[in-house]
């Protein structure tokens, strides 16, 4: 799998860049009379991502054609400061005029289990499959420094979750419960864009690149699309020690 990297001198440059491509790929299924389903990931480089596209894509994007998931959530209620739907809403949903239909929320305040299971039947009746999984258009994750992506920590059981869709976990650091897509549906989208910034996330975006022994406890080390396109959107600083 060929990692295609792109390095900006700012976050701000790499969020602009990442939305452009965003809108250049939803217009292309929209020319397609295709509806497009991205499944978005929580966290501060993601976030100004939104941002980007709330403020100056609203009129541009035809958010009537797009489907939005999220890769995960934590549970808490969506106007909890730690919902990641709640950072979404504020930085890109209540400016854009988005059908409420194509807006697939991970509900945080239900029960985790009955919920993951909710959310991936709610997934499988709303995108297209193959080999019996959901295809996301495009699927956007962010990096923790521990090499974590979406919800999907080191040291769970098995670092992809290979027999779920949706999975129930509990961060290791926080004792904060979670719902997250698991690798398999993460590996059987389209796209896949990891958006990374920061120094602190060099030595782990340097051990997956440059595949160091390391990485084998990284989750995000696991990401490799089965028939997909694998990106990385990076900033100066995280690519320090490429
Ligand atoms: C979350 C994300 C998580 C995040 C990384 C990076 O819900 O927090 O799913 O995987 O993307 O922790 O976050 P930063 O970009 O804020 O470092």
């Amino acid at each position: 799998m060929e990692k295609k990297i792109r390095i900006f001198q700012t976050p701000y440059l790499l969020a602009e860049n990442m939305a452009q491509l965003f809108a250049g790929l939803v217009r292309d299924e929209s020319d397609r009379k295709a509806s497009f389903s991205v499944a978005l990931s929580g966290g501060s480089t993601p976030e100004l991502l939104y941002s980007v596209l709330g403020d100056h894509y609203s009129a541009s994007i035809p958010w009537k054609d797009v489907n939005i998931f999220w890769g995960d959530e934590r549970c808490v209620p969506p106007d909890d400061r730690e919902s990641n739907f709640g950072m979404t809403y504020r930085a890109l949903l209540r400016k854009i005029n988005i059908p409420e239909n194509n807006i697939h929320r991970i509900r945080g305040e239900e029960d985790p289990q009955r919920e993951s299971q909710r959310y991936a039947s709610e997934m499988r009746e709303t995108i297209p499959e193959r080999g019996g999984l959901p295809v996301f258009d495009l699927f956007i994750l962010g990096l923790g420094e521990d090499g974590h992506t979406a919800s999907i920590f080191p040291g769970e059981t098995g670092p992809v979750f290979p027999e779920k869709i949706c999975e129930t976990v509990i961060n290791p650091y926080t004792g904060q419960k979670r719902i997250t897509l698991t690798g398999q549906v993460i590996n059987n989208a389209a796209r896949v864009i990891f958006l990374v910034t920061g120094k602190k996330k060099a030595a782990v975006l340097r051990d997956i690149i440059k595949q160091l022994p390391a990485c084998q406890t990284y989750p995000a080390a696991f990401i490799v699309p089965a028939a997909g396109e694998l990106n990385w959107f990076v900033d100066e600083e995280a690519a320090s020690l490429l």
